[in-house]
């Protein structure tokens, strides 16, 4: 099938994204969605909340009126457990500094040796190098390559743990891509869109998941093997706190965003008639060759921004007001909270259309603006991409990937599905199941 834009598809992608948010969060995200048409709207014990894209970015850009450190922000959720200088709760100079030190972490290389699998294997429709064996995407192609049904949350999930391990510098074994899964979860399980703190006691629980998970960590770093990311932390510099609190930075922001999107991109495109293009089999024109190729790439690109656009999987931002200032014409004061609600500035634009002209004001807000833009994004494009790459040889074959059965997660941080079951279906009309 080859879907258009919006039209007739967009409903079924619309339907299912609000199953997604609902499950997650059935109260907030109503009332959020109800500010919508609001640029600016003041709710008590809340704050300022932001939903449109120009206002949110002149808020982030302004560091001078605007912290993500003090009453309301960010900080005061993170910092008891991460501690103080964990780049999401620092400002100015220093946090300029870090984020400079961990450049190289997230470089293209090293990007792609984090979600690098076990052993990469071709589907053997489409001329395989061998048997699957380990990691969570060559499973994945076999098995869909023989037929069977995959759960797609599932895999991504233990992707994502492996990313986990090799950023506390544990070797990816199964129980340890689960355990470094569990632990990342049980903490960003805690937190809950109307609380501004942990308790005490959830604080206590926090940073002893977090201590287990980050003990190889200090191991790596005290031993300084550059091969591992503790270890390349000393090389550049960090201290062993600050190394520490950084990796426990990048499994708390890092983790459920990319195991909310991938299953979602997937959904979407199945639901709107792109996924053909997603994965690269229907796109490129003419001859096959480098342009063609490069098409390819550029339309599998614009699907994948389109949906990042949909599906926000980071769906608000939190500012402490430092100085008296006006946002979207209201009066906001030193210590007043601003909440960018980003998953209103974001699908403003309309429904899921990877032909619409990209707008400015939107753009890559998914991923934040200003100093704290996501210093995770070359990551996590590399994980979509890692899951794409994976799925393409097998589309290839001429057979179309399938969504089945799909189950909303609930009471999650995140909106994400639980379960999305895809299979490989003969090329023809009608979906498999
Ligand atoms: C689709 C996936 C992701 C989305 C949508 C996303 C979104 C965001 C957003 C919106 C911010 C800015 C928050 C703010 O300004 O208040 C942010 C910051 C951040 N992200 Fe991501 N993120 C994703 C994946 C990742 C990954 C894989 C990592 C990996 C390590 C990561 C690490 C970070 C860090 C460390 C920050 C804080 C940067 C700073 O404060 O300087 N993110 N992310």
């Amino acid at each position: 099938m080859r879907g258009g834009g919006v039209g007739a598809a967009g409903g079924g992608e619309t339907r299912w994204e609000e199953r997604v948010q609902r499950a997650a969060h059935p109260v907030a995200y109503p009332a959020v969605r109800a500010l919508r048409r609001r640029p600016v709207a003041r709710i008590p014990r809340v704050g300022l909340v932001v939903s449109d894209a120009a206002i949110a970015r002149e808020v982030l850009l302004d560091v001078e009126h605007f912290s993500k450190v003090g009453p309301g922000s960010p900080s005061e959720l993170w910092t008891p457990i991460l501690g103080p200088s964990v780049l999401l709760n620092m400002e100015g100079a220093e946090h300029a500094a870090m984020r400079r030190a961990l450049g190289p972490i997230f470089a293209p290389r090293a990007v792609r040796e984090l979600v690098r699998d076990r052993e990469v294997v071709g589907a053997r429709g489409a001329g395989s190098r061998g048997q699957a064996s380990g990691g969570a995407l060559p499973e994945m192609v076999a098995r869909l390559d023989a037929g069977e049904a995959v759960d797609l949350a599932g895999v991504v999930a233990a992707q994502a743990g492996a990313v986990i391990c090799r950023l506390v510098g544990l070797s990816p074994t199964d129980a340890a891509v689960r355990d470094s899964m569990a632990a990342a979860q049980a903490v960003t399980g805690m937190v809950r869109l109307h609380r501004r703190r942990l308790t005490t006691s959830q604080v206590v629980h926090a940073r002893r998941v977090l201590g287990g998970l980050t003990a190889s960590a200090r191991e790596a770093y005290r031993v300084g093997d550059e091969s591992t990311v503790p270890g390349r932390m000393r090389g550049l510099g960090l201290s062993e706190h600050e190394a520490m609190g950084a990796v426990g930075a990048f499994v708390l922001t890092g983790t459920e965003t990319i195991q909310s999107f991938v299953p979602r991109l997937l959904a979407i495109a199945h639901d709107t008639g792109w996924m053909e293009r997603l994965l690269g089999v229907d796109g490129g024109v003419g001859e096959p060759g480098p342009g063609v190729e490069a098409s390819r790439r550029g339309l599998r690109h614009r699907v994948v921004e389109e949906a990042l656009r949909v599906t926000v999987p980071s769906p608000a931002m939190l500012r402490s007001v430092r100085a008296d200032t006006v946002v979207g014409g209201q009066r906001v004061r030193a210590g007043d909270r601003v909440v960018i609600a980003t998953v209103n500035c974001c699908r403003a634009v309309g429904e899921f259309d990877p032909d619409r002209p990209a707008d400015p004001d939107v753009r890559h807000l998914w991923f934040g603006a200003g100093p704290h833009f996501c210093l995770g994004m070359p990551l996590a494009m590399a994980q979509v991409e890692a899951v794409l790459d994976a799925l393409a040889p097998l589309a290839a074959t001429g057979r179309r990937m399938v969504v089945g059965r799909r189950r909303p997660a609930h009471g999650v941080l995140v909106p994400a599905y639980r379960r999305l079951w895809v299979t490989l279906a003969p090329e023809g009309p009608g979906d498999a199941w």
